[in-house]
């Protein structure tokens, strides 16, 4: 913009499409366990200053604090099986009332089943609103074991890693925090082996119902993790 009363139009428009544009942030990350969904919310959430909710962080949280809803998703979680619907739903929708949710948030881990998926277009509908961007994260079954294989979390604030493809600067210590980095229990390769089949029997399906609500975008999750997240800026808009 030229002159100075160009400017002050354009720094006007820019608020007005940002404000637009906000309350357009519902986003659903989807994808097979270790696509890379994790990875990319954080980044997502940083880029668009809106936060970023992890059901499988929240149930984490729960276990480390040994809560009763950690208790019981641990005996799921551990098997590599879904955690009940009931217990799943509630949880999510008291997270949405939470302030920092007004301009939108990106879900990771949520929905996982049909019935969370009518679960939150029901909540959402009733505030006359709806799931902006489903962002499915591709990564073919054969790359998933490797990649969980390598994936180092952190016992203190939960950060993850990968021994190859995303080290920390000093090997089993946390960059962000100093703790010690640990391989999840449901990373072991038997236990991914049941948590693809999940994927596949209970989660997939959702690919066909936000691509039926017009919702869905495609990623290529083999691609590096910064060529990953400009695709997906491409979809979500800068
Ligand atoms: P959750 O924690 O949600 O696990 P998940 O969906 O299986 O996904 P992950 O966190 O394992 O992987 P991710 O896709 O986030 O990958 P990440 O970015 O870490 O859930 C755990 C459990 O909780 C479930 O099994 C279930 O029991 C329960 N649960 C949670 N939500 C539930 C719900 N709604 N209903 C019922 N049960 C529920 O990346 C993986 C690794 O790859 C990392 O090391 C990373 O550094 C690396 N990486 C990422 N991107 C790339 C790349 N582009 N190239 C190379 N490496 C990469």
């Amino acid at each position: 913009c030229p002159d100075f009363s160009g400017r002050v139009i354009c720094v006007l428009i820019g608020k007005l499409k940002n404000k637009i544009w906000r309350r357009r942030m519902k986003i659903i990350m989807l994808g097979a366990p270790g696509a890379g969904k994790g990875t990319q919310a954080k980044k997502i959430a940083a880029q668009y200053s809106i936060p970023h909710i992890s059901t499988g962080d929240i149930f984490r949280a729960n276990i480390k604090n040994n809560t009763e809803l950690g208790q019981k998703a641990k005996t799921y979680m551990d098997k590599g099986e879904l955690v009940p619907d009931s217990l799943v739903v509630d949880l999510i929708m008291d997270r949405f009332k939470e302030a920092d949710c007004a301009n939108g948030y990106v879900l990771d881990g949520f929905p996982r089943t049909i019935p969370q998926a009518e679960a939150l277009d029901n909540a959402l509908k009733a505030n006359g609103e709806k799931v902006d961007f489903a962002i499915n994260v591709e990564v073919p079954d054969e790359n998933i074991i490797n990649r969980m294989s390598g994936r180092r979390a952190c016992v203190g604030c939960g950060a993850t890693y990968h021994i190859k493809y995303n080290p920390t600067k000093v090997e089993g210590v946390c960059d962000a925090c100093g703790e010690k980095l640990i391989l999840r229990d449901d990373d072991k390769p038997e236990t991914v082996k049941n948590r693809l089949s999940v994927y596949h029997e209970q989660t997939q399906p959702l690919i066909d119902y936000y691509n039926k609500a017009g919702v869905l975008a495609e990623v290529d999750g083999t691609k590096d993790m910064e060529d990953v997240f400009k695709d997906i800026v491409n979809i979500l808009g800068k």
